[in-house]
């Protein structure tokens, strides 16, 4: 099966697309490289010993996208690509519509042009919002609470609309708890472009040197420590997920929604410990305010996923640390 990865130079895109070419899938990435670099490929390409296939280009540049569906005659399509800061989000909200939600209007007009018809997204447990009881299941109601989170949702919506309305098209709709760690090689990982806004990265480049501390957003949580919780997955076991939803595309049509976490929740503090214990490392801290926005905890009900997909993450908390450690103290 030759499936297109948008984004696929990215974080997940790119331990998706190890875990497609080893399972013998033909793989071709497309990514704009705003956020990401093409040695990516390289390395991918490293891991599998396999050459893979990339274009430079837009998304939402459509006649782009016209001539790359025509000479690669895609079977199916998942769809990474798409910014994602939270607090750029909102001080940018009209650029977060454009570009997630032009690239993919682009993305179903072309597949619709081109007889492609199997799209697996990239979703967010953001859309699970502020309001619902953990663990959170894939029929509960959603909402959002910053721009980001809301192009998850419209486009969500979007495709939930166009699968409802083209009975030849099949989608999935993945919602990622919170991704971290980095292939146990350790050529491919996260490293994301000035502060890094999200927790693991932060505490990656303290233990590295390039941050003299972490700040935890809050110690006045309804969690067991005060600090809040998150469901944190490997992020090859989500990749390993994407081949299972896309296998389970191929054989159906609608549109159906599968959380992809593990189901335990860790504390900002146990994740701290977790990367002591794995790295030997010390990792200084300060208790900060909150951030706005911030939830007590979030946690997947990953039972669905289990029993339609047969998936279900593997790797340890020690594990996502050990590796994104293995990852990060190479980064120059
Ligand atoms: C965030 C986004 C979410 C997005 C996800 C992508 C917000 C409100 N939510 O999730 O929409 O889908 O990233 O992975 O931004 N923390 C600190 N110090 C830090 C960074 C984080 O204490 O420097 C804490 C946070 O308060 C939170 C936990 O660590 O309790 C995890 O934060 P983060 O990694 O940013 O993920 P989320 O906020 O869960």
């Amino acid at each position: 099966m030759k499936v297109l990865l948008t984004g696929g130079a990215g974080f997940i895109g790119s331990h998706t697309c190890v875990e497609l070419v080893s399972k013998d899938f033909d793989a071709v990435i497309v990514d704009n490289f705003s956020n990401s670099d093409p040695g990516v490929i390289e390395r991918c390409e490293k891991i599998t010993g396999r050459k893979i296939k990339y274009h430079d280009a837009d998304v939402a540049d459509k006649a782009a996208m016209r001539r790359i569906f025509a000479e690669e005659k895609f079977d199916a399509v998942i769809h990474f690509a798409g910014y994602k800061a939270v607090g750029e989000s909102v001080a940018k909200p009209l650029m977060y519509y454009r570009n997630n939600l032009d690239t993919t209007l682009t993305l179903l007009e072309v597949m619709k042009e081109y007889g492609v018809d199997i799209f697996v997204f990239s979703s967010s447990a953001t859309v699970y919002g502020d309001k619902n009881p953990v663990p959170f299941t894939e029929d509960m109601p959603t909402s959002t609470t910053n721009p980001y989170g809301t192009t998850k949702l419209f486009i969500e919506k979007i495709l939930t609309d166009a699968a409802a309305a083209d009975k030849d098209l099949s989608v999935v709709l993945l919602r990622y708890f919170n991704p971290i760690g980095a292939h146990e090689s350790g050529l491919i990982g996260e490293n994301p472009k000035g502060i890094p806004n999200n927790l693991m990265p932060y505490i990656a480049q303290v233990a590295s040197g390039i941050r003299d501390k972490l700040h935890v957003f809050g110690n006045d949580f309804n969690t067991h420590d005060g600090t809040g919780v998150r469901d944190y997955i490997h992020v090859t076991d989500l990749a390993k997920g994407h081949v299972k939803a896309l296998e389970y595309a191929a054989d159906k049509t609608g549109c159906e929604i599968f959380n992809l976490g593990t189901g335990t929740g860790y504390s900002v503090l146990d994740i701290v410990n977790a990367f002591e214990k794995a790295t030997g490392i010390n990792i200084p801290y300060v208790i900060d305010g909150r951030r706005a926005g911030d939830i007590d905890e979030s946690r997947a009900d990953a039972s669905k996923a289990e029993r339609v997909l047969g998936w279900k993450a593997e790797k340890t908390l020690l594990d996502m640390c050990a590796d994104t450690w293995n990852w990060q103290k190479n980064i120059k």
